[in-house]
């Protein structure tokens, strides 16, 4: 279903439900990535109304839920429709990058399903890293870690966007990002961010290309990129180099 900058098209949504037995809706509601795109509350209620009283579970996948620097969260689907929703979160992004553990949030007779379909697949996650996060959570002021890392990634960003505004040429679009780790971006019609991808990496600047994030094949011009793991002065020269590269792009 198409995501616009306010979230999913509920028109578009409704044809769905209605041309298909839709057994579950999985959505990020939160800094999705790649886009960024957050739903507005009204989306959210959208969303909601069309799903309710129907047999449709709705997946909240959300990865990037504590990472939201701008100031304000919006609820939860589980507000609109508890028996439905199941939230997934994940240590990866607020603990270390490499753990990949994280949680769910889930009306108990899903839940109890779920306990046993996940014994079925892996027994039960590695214990080291449950351990690893079960101590951090038991110990560790957890919520002044994310307040740290939500002031990061807000100045990291935030100079990102300047740094675009200032260096980019004016055909290039971008978001500014509310949250999560990444800035997407629209280049020109006719510009490859396949061989804008090709071109940085031989300046040391790694993107990602957008096109892997499409169902249809589309994006072409499309990029990702990423705030999150930059000094200042990385992101300066990053984006001074990657400007650089645009701007000297040949047009098809
Ligand atoms: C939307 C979304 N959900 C989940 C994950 C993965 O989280 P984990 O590391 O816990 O598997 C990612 C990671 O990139 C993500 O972008």
């Amino acid at each position: 279903v198409l995501l616009h900058e306010d979230g999913l098209d509920p028109a578009q949504f409704a044809h769905e439900l209605k041309a298909y037995p839709i057994r579950f809706f999985y959505g990020v509601p939160n800094s999705q990535n790649p886009s960024g795109v957050t739903y507005s509350e009204q989306r959210r209620k959208d969303i909601a109304e069309l799903l309710r009283d129907k047999e449709t579970l709705l997946i909240e996948d959300d990865a990037y839920g504590e990472l939201n620097f701008a100031g304000k969260s919006l609820p939860s689907f589980r507000q609109y429709l508890p028996e439905q929703t199941i939230i997934t979160g994940s240590f990866s992004k607020i603990l270390a990058p490499g753990i990949r553990m994280g949680w769910v949030v889930a009306p108990p007779a899903v839940m109890e399903q779920l306990v046993i379909a996940k014994q079925a697949s892996d027994l039960h996650s590695n214990y080291l890293s449950q351990r690893i996060a079960y101590e951090y959570l038991a110990h560790e002021d957890f919520d002044a870690k994310i307040r740290i890392i939500q002031a990061r990634y807000k100045a990291q960003a935030e100079q990102m966007v300047s740094l675009m505004k200032e260096l980019m040429p004016a055909s290039v679009r971008f978001t500014t990002p509310q949250g999560g780790m990444f800035v997407w971006v629209t280049l020109p019609e006719g510009i490859s961010s396949m061989e804008v991808f090709e071109r940085a990496l031989k300046e040391d600047v790694a993107v990602l290309p957008g096109t892997p994030f499409y169902t249809d094949g589309g994006g072409k011009n499309t990029l990702r990129i990423n705030f999150s793991n930059s000094t200042p002065e990385k992101i300066r020269v990053g984006i001074e180099r990657l400007a650089r590269v645009i701007r000297d792009m040949p047009r098809s």
